[in-house]
């Protein structure tokens, strides 16, 4: 039969729908699962990972045989216009229903061109770029045959020895719900929202994930304990999820923790009552990558009891584990509850499939024409301006930076050369090859030297774990002392050294927790030797979570972070060296001193004995500051600014509130955009609540000299919170209003009588 045959037969089987269904979708799936056998419909649960790049065991074979009995609903890790014609021709030809699959794949941080990690774009505090990135991502997966990307992560993590912090938005829940709904419109476009979005078939489906607080995971151990008071997980941890859901996210995927003793993969308080009932999510839940077979691990029962308990609870779509396939029938025949379940979770993927169009045309009208977009001079231009806006300037003494030409120049560290970092580790499709490093971008200017001065990582066995996927760190093979001795030399030659150091790649991002957040030993000698030298020293890092710099920020002029800043970050980062552009990130991550201060985070509660100098009995360590190294919001600017004029004012049910930035006429004249941030405390409260809360902010451009009066709106809400009971409140009474340029920097202050 033909395929527009095949298509015709289903679209016949939705003119006989029930008319007592809601919408054409629910109709057209009504019908459609009537003519389904159980084997079928349990199928549609089935998401093996047909392809390479796989972060779990491989459990699914023969899923060619598997497609013909139709027992597949979709698969990830398969993409390019060809492989993804091959399988889904091949599925609908062989499906009893003709079904067509769900093309899934971790487009993180885009796709082929590669944007900053998410740590590092949620530093940018710009929401447009941040979707125009998300965008970009969609255009070219659905470009490569991609119809559902695992993403956004929105876990909010204050434990930077967790490595999957790099995944995700940082700390803050406000924040941090305002880059989940800005990822999920660039992914999903405004129309997947309604309808199905074949109009807009450079869309991807998006899925919020992880569901639910992967981020709070013990001690940052990955995949650890989260135990939880409901207090802080409405107002901390919840925030952002629920914003992905109502920004219309159309999957949502179960997390590998447990959380208050019940695993998010079978936990019916948070798929059922919270997800569903409380948030009005109507999309799919996919469990996480074997994480109903990992029940069994958390001693949830056999494969039998754990596969029941999860759809139960509400996981639909079960990731690589196929404990659906091998039980939900047996399960189903003795339980009538999980027939009932079972209906439910195949309707919910199937009205996905039907919204994503892909009844209409399985391949959402893709063209060749459409790979033009991939990689294409726009998207790297995008790519650069994000790493542009997401590198922080953490300390800029004696205004080392920007470099001036006339300047011999040093570049030494092995981050200079290195192009694989520069993509960080969840590239997924991401072309290392053609990223640009630091040093394809500087390599052009006059004056400039170079020197490796250490490889990146010294121990050999821990290069392994490092590069799961092959060998792409190769050695110098150089005692670590004769490298030091040629990168001194260089630098004594030079009038300024920049020298590239961090993590690599692999040192972030999952099962890549660290219990020590300094720069390996080795780089930290390194730092050492040159500084001794006596030559102004510009660190620029690369890594992918806050660490923890004490023992190096003393012997540096200046800090500049850029994270893993993807395919253009070599560029990105000259032209900030260079002047050519301000730096304008700001941390959404606090920078502890050190690892005892973890978890460290700038929306912490008061003590009832707040620190105090003159008092011993108040809350602090007897050998650290309580005041993290660099502050959530901190970042520098090569123009300088001042603050004034607050004026706060109640506008029916809206805080207003507006403040004058000005940039000075002196100092650095070229292009620089400014963050300015608002946060609000309740003073008086019936719980104890956060010191300061982020409300607002603001980042625009301004030339020197210029001042503008910048407005902010709060809805009411903002200044409201959950109880312990998990009940919504607002309490009158008093609220400091603070403006600044970070959480530990904030020049303008008031009080206002808030209802
Ligand atoms: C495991 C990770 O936790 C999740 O984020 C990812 O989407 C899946 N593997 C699929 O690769």
């Amino acid at each position: 039969m033909k395929l527009h045959l095949r298509i015709a037969t289903c679209l016949a089987a939705w003119a006989a729908a029930s008319v007592y269904a809601q919408s054409p979708a629910e109709r057209f799936v009504d019908s459609l699962m009537a003519q389904m056998s159980w084997e079928e419909k349990i199928g549609q649960l089935n998401l093996p990972s047909v392809g390479f790049d796989v972060t779990g065991p491989m459990l699914s074979t023969g899923v060619e045989e598997k497609m013909k009995q139709g027992l597949v609903g979709g698969v990830f890790n398969t993409f390019t216009p060809v492989a993804v014609r091959k399988l889904q021709d091949f599925a609908i030809e062989h499906h009893p229903h003709h079904i067509p699959l769900l093309f899934g794949y971790d487009v993180i941080h885009g796709h082929r061109t590669i944007l900053p990690i998410p740590l590092g774009q949620a530093a940018s505090w710009n929401l447009h770029l941040i979707e125009l990135g998300a965008n970009m991502a969609a255009r070219e997966a659905a470009a490569d045959g991609l119809n559902w990307t695992f993403s956004p992560m929105v876990d909010i993590a204050r434990d930077p020895r967790w490595g999957r912090v790099s995944e995700g938005a940082g700390e803050d829940p406000w924040l941090g719900s305002r880059v989940a709904e800005a990822m999920v419109k660039g992914y999903q476009m405004p129309q997947m929202q309604t309808q199905y979005s074949l109009g807009y078939p450079q869309s991807v489906m998006a899925c919020v994930k992880h569901f639910a607080l992967y981020g709070a995971a013990e001690a940052g151990r990955d995949y650890n304990t989260v135990d939880m008071s409901p207090y802080r997980m409405e107002n901390d941890y919840f925030p952002p999820y629920k914003a992905a859901v109502q920004a219309g996210v159309g999957t949502a995927m179960t997390s590998f923790n447990d959380v208050n003793g019940m695993p998010a993969t079978c936990n019916s308080f948070l798929l059922k009552d919270v997800l569903r009932k409380e948030w009005g999510f109507d999309g799919m839940v996919v469990t996480d990558y074997t994480a109903i077979n990992e029940l069994m691990f958390h001693g949830m029962g056999d494969g039998a009891e754990v596969a029941k308990k999860a759809l139960l609870a509400g996981a639909e779509m079960d990731m690589v584990g196929e404990l659906y396939l091998t039980h939900g029938d047996s399960l189903r025949k003795v339980h009538p509850e999980v027939g009932e379940a079972i209906e439910s979770a195949c309707r919910n993927i199937l009205l996905a499939k039907y919204r994503l169009g892909l009844f209409e045309d399985p391949y959402r009208a893709w063209k060749e024409a459409d790979a033009e977009v991939i990689m294409s001079a726009e998207h790297k231009e995008l790519a650069k301006a994000s790493a542009m806006e997401s590198t922080v300037l953490l300390k800029n003494e004696n205004r080392v930076l920007p470099l001036n030409s006339a300047q011999k120049i040093a570049f030494i560290g092995p981050q200079v050369k290195r192009r694989r970092d520069m993509i960080g580790n969840w590239s997924g499709a991401g072309d290392w090859t053609q990223s640009r490093s630091l040093w394809d971008a500087v390599a052009g200017w006059d004056n400039v030297s170079y020197a490796l001065g250490c490889n990146l990582v010294q121990d050999a066995a821990m290069m392994d774990q490092l590069n799961p996927h092959g060998a792409l760190l190769s050695l110098d093979e150089k005692s670590p002392e004769a490298l030091i001795k040629e990168a001194v030399k260089v630098a004594k030659n030079a009038d300024v050294v920049v020298l590239a150091l961090g993590e690599p790649y692999g040192m972030s991002g999952e099962a890549a927790s660290r219990s020590s957040l300094s720069l390996p030993e080795h780089q930290q000698a390194l730092l050492e030797a040159i500084a001794a030298t006596g030559k102004p020293l510009v660190l620029v890092l690369m890594n992918g979570r806050p660490l923890c710099l004490s023992e190096v920020e003393g012997s540096c002029s200046a800090i500049l972070e850029a994270w893993f800043p993807g395919t253009m970050g070599g560029d990105a980062i000259a032209a900030l060296l260079s002047g050519e552009q301000s730096p304008s990130g700001h941390l959404t991550m606090t920078f502890p001193r050190n690892e005892g201060q973890i978890p460290i985070y700038y929306n912490h509660r008061n003590t009832g004995r707040p620190f105090d100098a003159q008092q011993k009995y108040t809350s602090k360590y007897l050998d650290v500051p309580n005041t993290p190294l660099y502050a959530f919001g901190h970042g520098l600017s090569y123009a300088d600014y001042s603050l004034s004029n607050l004026v706060c004012e109640r506008v029916g049910s809206e805080l207003h509130v507006s403040y004058d930035l000005t940039r000075s006429y002196e100092g650095y004249g070229g292009p620089a955009s400014q963050v300015t941030q608002l946060y609000m405390h309740d003073i008086s409260s019936n719980m104890t609540r956060p010191v300061l809360e982020l409300k607002g902010f603001d980042k625009r451009d301004l030339m020197p000299g210029q001042t503008q009066t910048i407005h902010l709106v709060v809805p009411r809400n903002e200044w409201g919170y959950f109880n312990g009971d998990r009940h919504w409140v607002m309490e009158p009474g008093e609220f400091e209003v603070s403006v600044g340029f970070s959480s530990d920097q904030r020049p303008l202050q008031t009080t206002v009588v808030l209802d």
